[in-house]
């Protein structure tokens, strides 16, 4: 039966067990959106996991939401993100990284010249965001035009392109958490005629073809991809998820990625919302690669889902900012060390780098 200590060859990538750091903002980020020293130091402590995903980073200038997330468009972050990938290498770890487009999730006070964000839509998602003034209402969006997709596809491809330059052993396509390209999956958000609105096919489209282009840059087997299909964070739920994703999948099974990563009901809240069924197992049956969960594991749940074959990586995002040594807590039965809350989102060492590990 397999454990969470086995080994797995996932696309490219020999992992050393099946734990793994679910990506995590954490708004730690240097003036040019640069990932500093702590933030070496934070994934290096963490780098027994079997994979690092190294949190959401915005493709672009114009794809950023939040304050002092750490970008991958400039040579300048591809340089700083070389001490991270060189720091977890030398631990024996593995890292990817989540490559993110907020959409609409934005404020004109983070985006170049106090441009508006973008979105598939120009309606304002009843959301809020982080800037330099604290929280604050996310900003209106207007709905980009066809013909300035091609650009963005080519921001995701740069993107991947220098997150290998950067040392990265892959990537994973941001498409969860209700960001850019779920607010063009779901028909609650995307109000667009012509070729990326409308039909399923149709908004899926924009998803394939950031996949494509990525993968056309750095391979399938380097290649992952986050879903969220009942996550309702910043925009109400599909009108048939179950049908939405499961084409997505369709499309996503043979072109061979290296995992597909679902969270399982609402990202950090309940597992199975009231009301809200959602067949997991036919995406996982119908996308037949490495299969990837997330939302509230602990080791019990964990355990019987590996060995009962319902999934082949767990991975875990607050336990892993809480304990950086958590894969031998799982291996010891060790307790674990409480999350500090109020120290997620900025601010330096503490609630960072200072949790202590097993002596
Ligand atoms: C502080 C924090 C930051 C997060 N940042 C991201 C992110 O950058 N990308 C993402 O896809 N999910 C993000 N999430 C969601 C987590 O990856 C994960 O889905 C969620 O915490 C549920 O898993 P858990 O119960 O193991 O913590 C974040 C969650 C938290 C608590």
């Amino acid at each position: 039966m397999t454990t969470l200590f086995d080994p797995i060859q996932v696309g490219d990538l020999q992992l050393a067990n099946r734990i793994v750091m679910a990506p995590l903002t954490r708004n730690r980020a240097l003036p040019g959106n640069i990932p500093g020293p702590l933030t070496v130091e934070y994934y290096r402590q963490r780098a027994t996991a079997g994979l690092i995903v190294a949190e959401a980073s915005p493709i672009s200038p114009t794809a950023q939401g939040y304050l002092d997330t750490p970008g991958i468009w400039s040579d300048a972050q591809v340089q700083a993100w070389q001490q991270v990938t060189q720091a977890v290498h030398a631990e024996g770890g593995k890292i990817v990284l989540q490559l993110w487009h907020v959409g609409r999730i934005s404020h004109t006070s983070l985006l170049p010249d106090g441009e508006q964000p973008v979105s598939s839509t120009n309606q304002t998602a009843k959301a809020s965001t982080f800037t330099r003034d604290g929280f604050v209402p996310v900003s209106a969006p207007r709905a980009l035009r066809d013909d300035e997709i091609p650009g963005l596809i080519n921001d995701y491809r740069r993107a991947a392109r220098n997150a290998i330059a950067a040392g990265f052993d892959g990537v994973e396509i941001h498409a969860a958490n209700t960001y850019l390209i779920e607010q063009f999956l779901r028909d609650s958000v995307n109000d667009r005629t012509g070729p990326y609105g409308g039909s399923i096919e149709n908004r899926t489209r924009l998803l394939l073809e950031v996949v494509d282009a990525v993968v056309g840059e750095i391979g399938a087997g380097r290649t992952g991809i986050r879903l969220s299909p009942m996550t309702t964070f910043t925009a109400p739920l599909d009108s048939n998820p179950q049908a939405l994703y499961g084409h997505v999948v369709e499309k996503l099974a043979p072109i061979g990625l290296a995992y597909l990563h679902v969270i399982e009901g609402e990202t950090g809240g309940t597992r199975t919302p009231e009301g809200k069924a959602f067949d997991y197992e036919a995406l996982h049956k119908a996308f037949k690669g490495t299969w990837m969960v997330n939302n509230g594991y602990k080791k019990e749940l964990a355990t019987s889902v590996l060995a009962s074959g319902q999934a082949d990586l767990i991975a875990f995002g607050r336990l892993f900012i809480s304990n950086p040594d958590l894969v031998r807590r799982l291996r010891e039965g060790a307790e674990f060390n409480a999350l500090q809350a109020d120290k997620l989102y900025g601010g330096g060492a503490a609630g960072y780098t200072d949790y202590p590990t097993l002596a």
